[in-house]
């Protein structure tokens, strides 16, 4: 890689318990599970979630062999194996997106959740997933939509200075990005993945609404509304179903890391991993059950 762009540091951050517990959002997460059950394959061998998180959605996977928990934060992902116990099927990953240390070809399915809007090159964490997407696989995205009804109700009333028409992505807070649909798609297909069924989602993401009509009354709305995403998309939150590309490839099946800097594949030994290349001799760490692709062991 020759520039890295920045990364919007979760290291040591309280997201859960700041953004998610007791913080009035079953309404986000309900909606957001309906729309994964919907696009997700409910089975199958191996599953990536990138910016997993503290593994907010890890229950989603249990119908995978093999679910990789990939994130930037090491205590996220401490968290998530706090929450998660010891099933052997989750394996906590810590590196960044745009050096992934994964073999090419190897994971089924990908997801992707409240993550995207970090991205400062969105296409370049796209053409990483291009190369770690196994063939005939499905990647679920979901994204922060700049289109939305709230963006074009500002922008109409000169509350809000950038367009939610322009294609470009938006960067409203530092490191933190709202994207247009189109240049979405447009950039998935650059990379090779094939964009197909939107679902819009979380129309109803207003605090007063949230307060007076019943969790699970708006999310039956919303899930109702999430079916016309095809054909517009004005809510705060879209997902887009894709195909692996065409020229995605199988791993091996005793494959799974590679060096983040080289890509050559990765053997355990000892809590390490090593690297083979006798150009790139970088070791790799293993503690306590997470594989630390950050910093050089
Ligand atoms: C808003 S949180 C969402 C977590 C989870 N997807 C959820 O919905 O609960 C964004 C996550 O993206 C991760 N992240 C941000 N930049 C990253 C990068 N360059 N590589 C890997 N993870 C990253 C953060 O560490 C954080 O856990």
């Amino acid at each position: 890689m020759n520039h890295t762009p920045p990364v919007c540091d979760y290291e040591g951050s309280d997201y859960r318990t700041r953004f998610w517990q007791n913080q009035n959002r079953n309404y986000e997460d309900r909606v957001e599970r309906i729309a994964l059950r919907r696009l997700m394959p409910s089975n199958g061998g191996t599953l990536v979630e990138i910016g997993a998180g503290f593994g907010r959605l890890a229950d989603e996977y249990r119908g995978y062999e093999r679910v990789a928990l990939f994130d930037y934060s090491r205590s996220l992902l401490r968290e998530a194996q706090e929450r998660l116990g010891d099933d052997p099927k989750f394996i906590y990953v810590a590196g960044n997106w745009y050096a992934m240390p994964f073999v090419a070809g190897l994971f089924d399915t990908i997801v992707q959740v409240r993550t995207l809007h970090h991205a400062a090159d969105a296409p370049a964490v796209f053409r990483q997933l291009a190369r770690i997407a196994r063939k005939d696989g499905r990647y679920i995205l979901e994204f922060a939509n700049k289109q939305n009804l709230k963006a074009i109700l500002r922008y109409g009333l000169r509350r809000q200075e950038w367009s939610p028409f322009t294609l470009d992505p938006v960067e409203f807070a530092e490191l933190n990005f709202d994207f247009h649909p189109r240049w979405i798609r447009r950039q998935l297909e650059t990379a090779g993945f094939g964009p197909g069924r939107m679902l819009t989602v979380s129309h109803y993401r207003i605090a007063l609404l949230k307060k007076l009509v019943p969790t699970r009354l708006l999310a039956g709305l919303d899930s109702l509304a999430q079916l016309t995403g095809n054909w517009w998309q004005l809510s705060p939150s879209v997902f887009v179903l894709n195909q692996h590309p065409d020229t995605a490839v199988t791993a091996a099946p005793d494959a799974f890391f590679a060096c983040p800097a080289c890509q050559t594949p990765l053997t355990e030994v000892d809590g390490r991993l090593p690297c083979p290349n006798p150009d790139c001799d970088h070791i790799w760490r293993v503690e306590n059950g997470l594989y630390d692709f950050k910093d050089e062991g």
